[in-house]
């Protein structure tokens, strides 16, 4: 397939107010669950990232009407939780896990058989952390080897609640056995390790459905009562926003207002950690909206210094490293991640891929099994690749901005995938991205 490069050349103060796309997560799980819910429900600053439009293909493929989107607006005739039908061809979910872990949880407890398949990258993730526990549950899916898709889900199981402990904090495997135990007999519980995004929890209890939460055990009890439809508005992507934040706070003279963002406290490492870099990030205007807390965030540059990361914050910021290494490698001093296996599996393995741009351009950083040490220092103009990452290729047009000379970011195609829009909203603070094919 095409792809696209970016090429950027440095530049000066970044300034101006901006909304960045809706949140994928919620987005993600808002189709769901309008889609299981008794009526029509309306969606509003739904993202229109290909992630999130692979998951509406998938619902209308299951038989549920759907008009939209349109500017961010969706419209959902829920189906109610046993009106899916049999899709006609495999559901490919393109380079979304979140959509294909989520779905597996989904449709393993439905009457009807279906397969799930991806792009390259996603073909290559692992499954088996969502199959074997659903398999516990008493589902019938099968993996390729060493766990990774197609993923065949065999129709007509009867799933039994289980208790299951998950072995690494898992937002996506944690929200895939909540969705088999809305039709499993008897009461599911998830315990995790540590937090991780409760979007799901939030949403279910938003939508009528009972979810019982303890201490880092989230319950539900299958056949507790319909989804009800309503109106949601999904906030700004925190996610999205992380560049900017970083953005702000490295460019000298910088002053950014980013509208509107969810602030979830399961999501906000990411301003945790930058503050304990010394950023200068202000929450404002605090409100609720669905469930969710929301704010304006307002970022001013500041100096940077390294910090060793608690391995507590990582799985609250753990879409956010790529660019929080780039603020490590414009930081005064040595940023040390720990505890951050987890990247390996994600859209790339982001640790190497990071690594290896990072180094490219001049900067001193070791890699470890589990994270990397980043050692601040300029950063020189070069070619980077981002490996297919939608969030690697964001970051690394952030460092460009900082460099000594002109960056070309190879393989940028996929930042569709979570931000279209992005190379526009960034020239309108004042970066220089020019997009061209390859
Ligand atoms: C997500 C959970 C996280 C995150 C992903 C979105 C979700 O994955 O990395 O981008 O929406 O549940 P893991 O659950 O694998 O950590």
């Amino acid at each position: 397939m095409a792809t696209i490069d970016y090429d950027v050349t440095p530049g000066g103060a970044l300034q101006g107010s901006l909304r960045v796309p809706g949140d994928k997560s919620i987005s993600h799980r808002s189709v769901i669950l309008s889609a299981l819910a008794q009526g029509e429900s309306r969606i509003s600053g739904l993202l229109e990232g290909e992630d999130v439009l692979g998951t509406v293909a998938a619902f209308r493929a299951l038989g549920v009407a759907i008009d939209g989107p349109d500017k961010g607006h969706l419209r959902v005739q829920g189906v109610g939780l046993h009106g899916l039908q049999a899709p006609r061809a495999p559901l490919d979910f393109g380079n979304s896990g979140t959509a294909m872990r989520l779905m597996a949880g989904l449709l393993c407890a439905q009457p009807f058989s279906s397969e799930l398949i991806g792009d390259q990258s996603l073909m290559s993730r692992p499954m088996a952390r969502v199959a074997l526990p659903l398999q516990r549950m008493g589902a019938q899916i099968d993996t390729a080897g060493g766990g990774r898709p197609p993923l065949a889900i065999r129709g007509g199981a009867r799933l039994t609640g289980i208790r299951y402990e998950m072995p690494v904090a898992s937002a996506q495997v944690k929200s895939a056995i909540l969705l088999a135990g809305l039709y499993a007999q008897g009461e599911t519980t998830v315990v995790e390790p540590a937090p991780s995004r409760d979007h799901t929890e939030r949403m279910l209890a938003g939508f009528g459905y009972p979810v019982e939460r303890m201490g880092r055990a989230v319950t539900v009890r299958g056949g507790a009562g319909p989804l009800r439809a309503g109106t949601l508005e999904v906030p700004a992507d925190l996610s999205s926003a992380a560049f900017f934040l970083v953005a702000g706070s490295i460019v000298p003279g910088s002053r950014l207002v980013l509208a509107r963002v969810g602030i979830n406290p399961t999501r906000t490492g990411v301003i945790d950690i930058l503050r304990a870099m010394g950023a200068r990030i202000d929450v404002q205007r605090e409100t609720i909206v669905n469930g969710e807390p929301v704010a304006d965030l307002l970022v001013e540059a500041s100096t940077l210094r390294g910090v060793a990361v608690d391995p507590a914050l990582v799985p609250l910021a753990i879409d956010e490293f790529p660019i929080l290494f780039v603020a490590a490698a414009c930081a005064e001093g040595t940023t040390v991640v720990r505890g951050a296996r987890e990247l390996r599996v994600k859209e790339s393995d982001r640790l190497a891929v990071m690594a290896q741009g990072l180094t490219a351009l001049g900067i001193r950083v070791e890699e470890f099994e589990d994270g990397l040490a980043i050692t601040g220092g300029p950063l020189r103009g070069g070619v980077v690749d981002s490996g297919g990452d939608h969030r690697i290729a964001m970051a690394f047009a952030v460092a460009a901005h900082r460099a000594q000379g002109p960056v070309r970011v190879r393989d940028c195609r996929n930042v569709a995938t979570s931000f279209p829009g992005f190379d526009g909203l960034a020239r309108a603070v004042g970066m220089h991205i020019r997009v061209s094919g390859s």
